[in-house]
């Protein structure tokens, strides 16, 4: 049966020039690279300069999605940028991006599910691209996450890095069952779980922006089990074994998380993709960072099968299978 799908047709990325290696960051707070390579497979992240915001980030990473998949900026009729770290408190960050790219019309806005924000954010284009409402997207994950950390609480401020990265998505009529596209989403959160990660502050609490407050033990234990349940909900819909995914695109924030995900999925590490090491957790943009690596490498071709997952602060987590 034919139907209407949103296919990816371009990838792109983009992380700020200024790197922080751990021996940098030992020298700041008692830690070392062995630690944080060992216990989280992170050797450095990027920091995005002084004057760069996270529009500036989201929309170097959508220009470079632009020219691969040959899209004008005039094509496009949505942006949803997902981002933790905005410019402002208003208006949303995605329009800024719309302004930056020159777009007039269509519609911009932000979604806020923080490491998880960019599968969101795609489900979200998705049913609206889906539904008719939308033809041509831009989907974004972008961060200066660095902005929120406590660089004084070495069991946060060696995680996180600032980029960005996004898809060109967009929907295509008579789409056969074998087709390219989205073929399914699994997104859910646990509100009840909100302060185990965290910001102490925000505009109607504390006025303030406020630093990640994390009990880091507490989210990896609950992250395995939630992003498998995730992704073995994407797979009974979609009646896919995992032996059929050519490449799995985790949330990069943790490699020991990654390694705990991949084994209880009995997924082989050769189909693992992992940039965490050059770029730590960078939150909403990790997805669509380590997509574009990897399209960029020659690694994801196109009609491979895509398996992504995330999770993050709410909880939040959710997992996505499409074929490139
Ligand atoms: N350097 C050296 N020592 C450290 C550091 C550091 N950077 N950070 C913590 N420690 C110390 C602690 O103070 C503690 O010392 P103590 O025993 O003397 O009290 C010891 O190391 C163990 O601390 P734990 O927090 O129990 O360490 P753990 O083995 O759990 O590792 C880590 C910490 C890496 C944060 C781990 O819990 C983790 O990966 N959690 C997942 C969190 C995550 O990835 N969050 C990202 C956002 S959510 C998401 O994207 C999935």
């Amino acid at each position: 049966m034919s139907q209407r799908r949103s296919v990816v047709l371009g990838t792109g990325g983009y992380l700020p020039e200024r790197v922080l290696t751990n021996e940098d960051l030992a020298r700041m707070v008692e830690t070392s690279d062995e630690w944080i390579a060992a216990r989280t497979g992170i050797r450095q992240r990027h920091i995005a300069a002084e004057d760069q915001l996270t529009s500036d980030l989201a929309t170097r990473a959508a220009e470079s999605a632009l020219a691969a998949a040959g899209v004008e900026p005039s094509a496009i009729d949505l942006i949803i940028l997902a981002t933790t770290t905005p410019d402002r408190t208003f208006p949303a960050t995605a329009t800024a991006v719309q302004a930056k790219l020159g777009i007039a019309g269509g519609a911009a806005f932000d979604v806020q599910a923080v490491c998880s924000g960019f599968l969101f954010a795609l489900a979200t284009a998705d049913s609206m691209l889906r539904t008719g409402l939308f033809d041509t997207a831009l989907v974004l994950g972008a961060e200066t996450f660095t902005r929120i950390l406590d660089w004084s609480d070495r069991g946060t401020c060696v995680l996180f890095g600032d980029g960005a990265g996004g898809v060109v998505l967009q929907a295509q009529e008579d789409v056969q069952a074998g087709d390219r596209g989205i073929l399914a989403h699994h997104i859910r959160t646990d509100g009840t779980k909100g302060d185990l990660l965290h910001v102490d502050g925000g505009v109607s609490s504390t006025g303030t922006i406020g630093h990640v407050r994390m009990q880091g033990n507490q989210v990896f234990r609950h992250a395995v089990t939630n992003i498998s349940s995730a992704v073995e909900a994407v797979l009974g819909e979609t009646g896919v074994g995992i032996e059929e995914v050519d490449w799995f695109v985790p949330h990069q924030a943790n490699q020991r998380i990654l390694d705990g995900v991949a084994k209880r999925l009995k997924l082989k590490e050769s189909k693992v993709i992992s940039t965490v090491a050059g770029h730590g957790n960078t939150s909403a943009a990790s997805i669509p960072l380590a997509l574009w690596t990897a399209v960029s490498d020659g690694r994801i071709k196109p009609g491979d099968l895509v398996l992504s997952e995330a999770m993050g602060g709410g909880f939040s987590w959710g997992a996505t299978l499409l074929r490139l």
